[in-house]
Formats: structure tokens, C-alpha cells, sequence
């Protein structure tokens, strides 16, 4: 009879304790699937939330860390969240002791995911990661087992499901960003410092994984440019429909003759297109593979439910002798790209600027933008009495980020303005 895995758990929260929930209840058709029993062994965590989570069978330890050093244990499941103290301590002794590691933690690897990958190489142990990137959506098992017979030339997707159901929220109920925001927690999606959702942290963690996956590169999160979402008000969401658009955080990720683009932005997508219509806290991933692509995966990107169900998926793999390399190829192989600066980029871009609505105005915008070669494509103001603040909005034909920047700078420093201009670049997708 194949012995049972032995699994330590590190943190009941809303991840953990829905892990806790499933080994225990659905033990039978788990042992089934994977041809042997799957024991949740011991348990940490600093309180238990649910009430009604029976751990009569588990025994218990104070710190996260005595799960590594047990004798009596074959995998630690880490969900204490953190990249650095008890998460990273414990998946290091963990992987030493030559036990598995199964974890949800996108911003762990991508700190620390080359030197974990290796680790776990040299012990011979799986360090798996399904519900860091995608929540449920098994995009590493496709990215590392699937899509591999032709190169990944692109990809890019929808990889915080916080900010989706805060963008569509805001953009379906009129709802204000603080109040949706409270919302997505109570609902477990945030992070607990849910600044890493909407300052976009949280994709710039997933995305470092992801490129990782698909381009055989280290995990480089400083090269990752990063805007989050705070800055985004109803008035953009508004103009995004007056333009046909829908504003989306998209983290986006290109291998180019050896230079890495990677990028974590709002962006304008065109409405009906499969990532503009995606609702409330769904992810998607679209990976183009030239001519063998492109892909498109979704499904719910947060909370107990789809991230409970990645890991327990890693767990059973585990459970069935699935070890192999952490992103796909031996960590040793995985190499540095140089990163492309965003500023380099060429798009077109949306504009929002609060003026006053006084003769000139919208004159000096113009010229400014001209100054810096940046045309207009069109453009949206709406009707205001004279001499009352007005929001203008336009597309700019293609035109280079840096040359944006520059000119919106110019733009700001004028008295003219009531805000700092916003900036958003429009995607093809
Ligand atoms: P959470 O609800 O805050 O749960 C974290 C758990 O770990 C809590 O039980 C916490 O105890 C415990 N903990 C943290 N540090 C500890 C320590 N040093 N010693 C003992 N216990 C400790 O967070 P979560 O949402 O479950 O997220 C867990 C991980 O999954 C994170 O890495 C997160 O990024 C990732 N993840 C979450 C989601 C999601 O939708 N929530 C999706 C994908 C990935 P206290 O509550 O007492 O502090
Ligand atoms: N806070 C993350 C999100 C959890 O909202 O997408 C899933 O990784």
C-alpha cells in the first residue's frame, strides 16, 4: 500500500482555511484521484477564523516554523502571505528538510523565486505554485507542462481580481473606489495589505511568474513598470465608454530580441473584446504562441474558493509523484533579460485633463502636445457653463510614452489645471 502524504499547514486564513476544509471533508475522493491518502498532519496559524473548521484530528503548533522540522510531515503547505520573515524562512527550511512546498504566494517567488526554484533542485522536492497567478485558472500547470512545443511570443491578461470587481463595480453600480474596495475584502479577494492590490504590486508579482514561465527568464520583479489604479476616477470610467472602451488593470509581458517587456498598467481595451468584458473578479491570460496561438483562459481570480481549489490541485499532483523543474525548465537555466523601458514604448494614449473652461484652454493643451509631436486623434469635453471647471478627454494618435510624459508635465505646470492630467494607454487586443 503507497503511504499516505502527510501535510502541514501553514495559515487558516481565507486561503488556508478553505485548504483545512477540503483535505478534511473530501479526504476520500482526494485519496481516489490521487491513488493514496492526502493527510492534513498538523496545522499553525495565530487564530482560526472559522468557528466551525473541525481540527480535532490535527495536531497544532505554535510557530509556522516547527512544520519543517517535523519528522512526521512530507509537504508544507505555506499560506501565511509575506515575502519575507515566516513565509520565506519556512519554505527555505522546509525545502532543506526535503519536504514539499506548496504555496499561493505570488509575491514570495517573486522575490525569491530563482534561488527557491534552485533549492528545491537540489533536494529533489516539488515547490509548487498554482494559486499565485490566476486563482483557480490552472495557467502554470498550462504554462509549464502545456504550452511548450512552440515559444510563447507575448502574453498578457487580467491578474488581480480586486481591482476587476472594483473597476466594474464602479463602473456598473457608480459605486465610489473606497466603498467597492471594503467590499472585495470582506469578500477575501484583497490582499491583507490591499494597497498591493490597487497599486498594482499584486499583478506585478504574478506577472514576473508568469514571464518566467513563458520565456524561460529568472523572475525579475524590478524590472516590472508598475501604475496601479487609485488615480482612476468615474470621470475616466465614463470616458472609457464615450470611447468604446472599458478601463482594465493589465499586467502584459513580450520576449523581443532578447529584451523583456513587462509591464503593469490601467489600460483602454475595446469594448467586447474577451479581457474588456470581464466581470467582477475574474482573471484572464491571453498567451500568444505565434503559429500555434492564440490562447485564452479565465475563471474566478480570488478569494477561498478558486485559490483553495489550485492548491489542493497542486497537492494531489504532488500526492501522484508530479516533481518537476519550479518554472518549467532547471533553475540553472533560467537567464536575465535586458528589460525594455516602458518609455520606449509606442501607442496611442488617453488623456483626461480638469480645466478651467475659459477661452485658450484647450488652445494651450493642444500646442503643448504639438510641441511634443503628439497628435489628436479625438476627442470628448462635455457641456459645462462657461467658466466652470470641465473634464476634456482625448486619444492620441500613436505616439512615444516618453514624448507623452513629457508634454503632460508641461501640461501640469500650467495654471490652468485643477489636477494632475491622466494618463492611460490604449491596448490592442
Ligand atoms: P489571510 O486571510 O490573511 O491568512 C493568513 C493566515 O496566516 C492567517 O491565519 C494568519 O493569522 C496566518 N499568519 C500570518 N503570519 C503568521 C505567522 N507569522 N505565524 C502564524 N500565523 C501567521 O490571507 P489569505 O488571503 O489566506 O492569503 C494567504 C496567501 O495566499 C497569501 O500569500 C496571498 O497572497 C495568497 N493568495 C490569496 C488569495 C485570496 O484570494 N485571498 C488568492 C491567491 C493567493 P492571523 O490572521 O492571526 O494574522
Ligand atoms: N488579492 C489577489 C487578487 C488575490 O485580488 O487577485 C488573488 O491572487
Amino acid at each position: 500500500v503507497t503511504k499516505p502524504l502527510r501535510i502541514g499547514l501553514a495559515g487558516l486564513g481565507t486561503v488556508g482555511g478553505g485548504v483545512a476544509r477540503v483535505l478534511i471533508s473530501r479526504a476520500d475522493a482526494l485519496a481516489m484521484r490521487a491513488g493514496r491518502r492526502i493527510v492534513l498532519t498538523a496545522a499553525s496559524a495565530n487564530v482560526v477564523r472559522d468557528k466551525d473548521l473541525d481540527l480535532s484530528s490535527v495536531s497544532r503548533e505554535d510557530s509556522p516554523l516547527a512544520l519543517a522540522a517535523r519528522d512526521d510531515i512530507d509537504l508544507v503547505v505555506e499560506l501565511l502571505g509575506g515575502h519575507e520573515g515566516a513565509a520565506l524562512e519556512l519554505v527555505e527550511d522546509a525545502l532543506s528538510a526535503k519536504k514539499h512546498v506548496v504555496t499561493a504566494n505570488k509575491a514570495l517567488l517573486a522575490h525569491h523565486g530563482g534561488s527557491l526554484a534552485a533549492l528545491a533542485e537540489e533536494n529533489g522536492v516539488a515547490l509548487s505554485f498554482e494559486a499565485a497567478v490566476g486563482g483557480g485558472i490552472p495557467i502554470v500547470k498550462a504554462m509549464r507542462e502545456s504550452l511548450i512545443a512552440f515559444d510563447v511570443t507575448e502574453l498578457k491578461g487580467i491578474l488581480n481580481g480586486t481591482c476587476n470587481f472594483i473597476l466594474t463595480q464602479m463602473e456598473s453600480t457608480g459605486r465610489a473606489f473606497p466603498d467597492v474596495l471594503a467590499e472585495a475584502q470582506e469578500l477575501g479577494y484583497a490582499e491583507a495589505d490591499p494597497t498591493l492590490d490597487v497599486g498594482g504590486a499584486d499583478t506585478a508579482h504574478k506577472l514576473a511568474l508568469l514571464a518566467s514561465l513563458a520565456f524561460g527568464t529568472a523572475p525579475d520583479l524590478a524590472a516590472v513598470s508598475v501604475t496601479g489604479i487609485e488615480h482612476i476616477k468615474p470621470a475616466d470610467i465614463a470616458f472609457a465608454r464615450e470611447f468604446g472602451c472599458r478601463i482594465k488593470l493589465l499586467g502584459a509581458a513580450r520576449l523581443n530580441d532578447g529584451a523583456l517587456e513587462q509591464r503593469v498598467h490601467p489600460a483602454m481595451v475595446k469594448a467586447g473584446t474577451p479581457l474588456a468584458d470581464l466581470e467582477g473578479s475574474f482573471n484572464a491570460v491571453v498567451a500568444d504562441l505565434g503559429e500555434a496561438g492564440p490562447y485564452i483562459f479565465e475563471g474566478r481570480g480570488a478569494g477561498r474558493g478558486p485559490t483553495t481549489s489550485a492548491v489542493v490541485a497542486d497537492i494531489v499532483n504532488i500526492a501522484r509523484g508530479a516533481i518537476g523543474p519550479v518554472f518549467g525548465r532547471p533553475a540553472s537555466s533560467l537567464v536575465r533579460a535586458n528589460p525594455t523601458p516602458l518609455e520606449a514604448r509606442q501607442g496611442r494614449y488617453y488623456l483626461r485633463f480638469q480645466v478651467l473652461d475659459a477661452p485658450g484652454v484647450m488652445a494651450s493643451i493642444s500646442r503643448r502636445l504639438a510641441d511634443a509631436g503628439i497628435s489628436i486623434d479625438s476627442m470628448h469635453q462635455p457641456n459645462r457653463p462657461p467658466g466652470e471647471p470641465v473634464a476634456i478627454a482625448m486619444i492620441t494618435h500613436e505616439a512615444q510614452h516618453v514624448a507623452v510624459r513629457r508634454a503632460l508635465k508641461a501640461i501640469a505646470a500650467s495654471d490652468n489645471l485643477f489636477e494632475e492630467p491622466c494618463m492611460i494607454p490604449m491596448e490592442n487586443t
